[in-house]
């Protein structure tokens, strides 16, 4: 078990493969209750976490990959449609690189492209899923607390032994996912995250780089 948030940073990795034995319940309460010392902007504590274990995984899942099936297309209830650009567009196509390469499809191979993107929606096997929903009218604020929350759980997941991945897809079906967990609509679905014991699932060797320091921090004295 690590317990040095340097050693947590280095081993934590966006997994996407686990089996299928779930995380103690009474682990769980113990990770959840901690990662509530989040900070956030005038202690707000936006975030409402809504996690999906079991039957109503399944449910859950089922009900995201019918809405993906019918062709309808994704529904985000925030914005996430931003095209990236310049440095960001390369390291957007490194981190897909990373993946498809990790799992040995190529990159005109849409059909395993595709079917590895699905397995989004099925919690890439997690036993966990978990929705973070804030109010919709909080806006930017909202998510820039909410994304620190879920770094904190990462993290803390991370210390128990327990890898997750962080998903924007968890967000982009939320219709029946909204009906099945009674999230009012003045509530939406950020992201989310599947959570579990990692597998030796081929997407589980990828590892992404980070540019150098002096690309992204400039100290001034
Ligand atoms: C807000 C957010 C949304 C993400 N959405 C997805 C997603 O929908 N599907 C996925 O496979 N990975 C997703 N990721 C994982 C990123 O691709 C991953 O964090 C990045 O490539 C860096 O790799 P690492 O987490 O293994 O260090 C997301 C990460 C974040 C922080």
């Amino acid at each position: 078990m690590t317990t040095h948030t340097a050693d947590l940073l280095n081993n934590r990795y966006s997994a996407r493969g686990f089996r299928p034995d779930p995380v103690p319940q009474d682990l769980l309460d113990k990770i959840f209750a901690q990662s509530l010392k989040a900070a956030s902007n005038c202690n707000t504590q936006p975030w409402h976490v809504m996690v999906v274990s079991g039957d109503m995984r399944d449910t859950v899942s089922n009900a995201m990959l019918a809405e993906v099936m019918s062709g309808k297309g994704p529904s985000p209830e925030f914005e996430w449609n931003v095209k990236y650009q310049d440095e960001h567009k390369d390291r957007q196509w490194g981190s897909a690189m990373a993946l498809y390469g990790a799992m040995d499809i190529a990159r005109e191979d849409k059909p395993a492209r595709m079917q590895a993107m699905g397995r989004n929606w099925q919690f890439f096997g997690a036993p966990h899923g978990a929705f973070f929903t804030m109010e919709k009218y909080l806006g930017i604020m909202g998510a820039v607390d909410v994304g620190i929350y879920a770094q904190t759980l990462s993290l803390l997941l991370e210390e128990n032994g327990i890898q997750s991945c962080m998903q924007g897809a968890l967000g982009q079906f939320p219709g029946p996912v909204k009906k099945l967990l009674n999230i009012p609509d003045s509530r939406g679905i950020l992201f989310g995250m599947s959570f579990g014991y990692a597998d030796d699932h081929p997407a589980n060797k990828c590892r992404t780089d980070r540019v150098e320091l002096s690309e992204a921090v400039q100290f001034f004295s």
